[in-house]
């Protein structure tokens, strides 16, 4: 907030990706469904992606990527009191994704759960941690966005299987004197829309049964054109609010990290904000769609890449099923 004295703020302290070995190109899918690299690259952007290993789990990717983010913020295991992984993939319906991730890492005294938002996932965990660590009762916070969408994906629908990959990102989170930090996180959800992305079978409204895994109604089911355009309109607004909120300007934006699904949606964004097309960040040519895992995935490879550096302004900007929606401008 913006009166929130700068002591008080929660600060993005390490950060951490790992996507699996495995790549599958666009000439790989030519050769499972219909389509085209020609198509897939002019229609979305994306060139190839990641597949995780059959034995290897959404906490598997998670606690990798968690994993480097201490190192990254050099924090012991041990010192992480809250855990929130966002996930539309867990490892199973109970156990939580988070109570996996705190076992592959020894982590013996902390609070672990899975916050669920499709895409938006890693948003909704930022700030849930954030206002976690601000109410003083945790003081470190491991944040997670990790999928395996390749175990969701309806390998035979060329429509929607081309968008999708593998992978997670970790951030860790502190509530610490200086200045910067995160300035502001807004997230939303619009209930009207529920139809239009989803994973219709499986859950408790129509259980898995031979007849629900043949017909592949276990799997992601999309209207893409609809949500194509509701993911300009929504991540723009949330864009605004975010920077609203920290009473911030798009122009004050070094780098601006929108979820990755398709190159023509971030290109309609681009139009909308203020912000030159070089700020704006782009990865999905390499990774495709991995929903909760995009943007801290991205935002780990901007800080290697060098392009976030100390006193740089940043927006994470995301968009899911739900709808979900949300945004966080952070200062570094
Ligand atoms: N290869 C070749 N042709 C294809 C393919 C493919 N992979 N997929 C569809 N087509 C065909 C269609 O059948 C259609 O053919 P027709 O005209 O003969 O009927 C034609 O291409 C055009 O199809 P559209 O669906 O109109 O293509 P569009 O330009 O809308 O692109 C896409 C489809 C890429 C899915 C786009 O709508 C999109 O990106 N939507 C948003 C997806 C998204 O953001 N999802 C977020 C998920 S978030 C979460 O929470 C999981």
């Amino acid at each position: 907030m913006p009166g929130r004295s700068p002591s008080s703020r929660v600060h993005i302290i390490g950060t951490g990706a790992y996507v699996p070995e495995r790549i599958m190109t666009n000439h790989d899918l030519e050769k499972m469904v219909d389509t085209s690299d020609e198509w897939i690259t002019t229609r979305t952007g994306i060139k190839e992606r990641r597949v995780a290993a059959k034995d290897e789990a959404a906490s598997d990717l998670a606690s990798k990527a968690a994993t480097r983010a201490l190192q990254d913020a050099g924090i012991k295991a041990d010192e992480v009191d809250l855990l929130i992984v966002a996930t539309a993939t867990p490892d199973m319906f109970f156990p939580s994704t988070a109570c996996f991730v705190l076992k592959t890492m020894g982590i013996r005294h902390a609070v672990g759960f899975d916050v669920s938002a499709a895409c938006s996932g890693f948003l909704y965990a930022l700030e849930t941690a954030r206002a976690m660590l601000e109410s003083g009762r945790y003081k470190t916070a491991l944040v997670i966005g990790a999928e395996k969408l390749s175990s969701i994906t309806n390998w035979s629908d060329r429509g929607t299987c081309i968008l999708f990959g593998d992978g997670a990102g970790a951030a860790v989170l502190r509530r610490q004197a200086g200045a910067g930090g995160i300035l502001s996180t807004y997230i939303q959800s619009d209930a009207t829309y529920t139809d239009i992305l989803n994973v219709p079978g499986g859950g408790s409204r129509t259980p898995a049964t031979p007849e629900v895994v043949e017909k592949r109604i276990n799997t992601i089911h999309m209207e893409g054109k609809e949500v194509f355009k509701l993911a300009v309109h929504k991540m723009i607004s949330a864009t605004q609010e975010a920077l609203k909120l920290a009473g911030k300007k798009d122009t004050d934006l070094t780098l601006l990290i929108p979820h990755q699904a398709n190159l023509r949606i971030i290109e309609a964004i681009a139009e909308r904000v203020n912000v030159p097309r070089e700020r704006i960040f782009v990865n999905l040519q390499k990774y495709g769609n991995m929903s909760a895992a995009t943007t801290i995935v991205a935002l780990d490879e901007a800080r290697r890449e060098g392009r976030v550096r100390k006193g740089d302004l940043v927006e994470l900007v995301a968009f899911g099923a739900g709808l979900t929606w949300g945004a966080a401008v952070i200062q570094f």
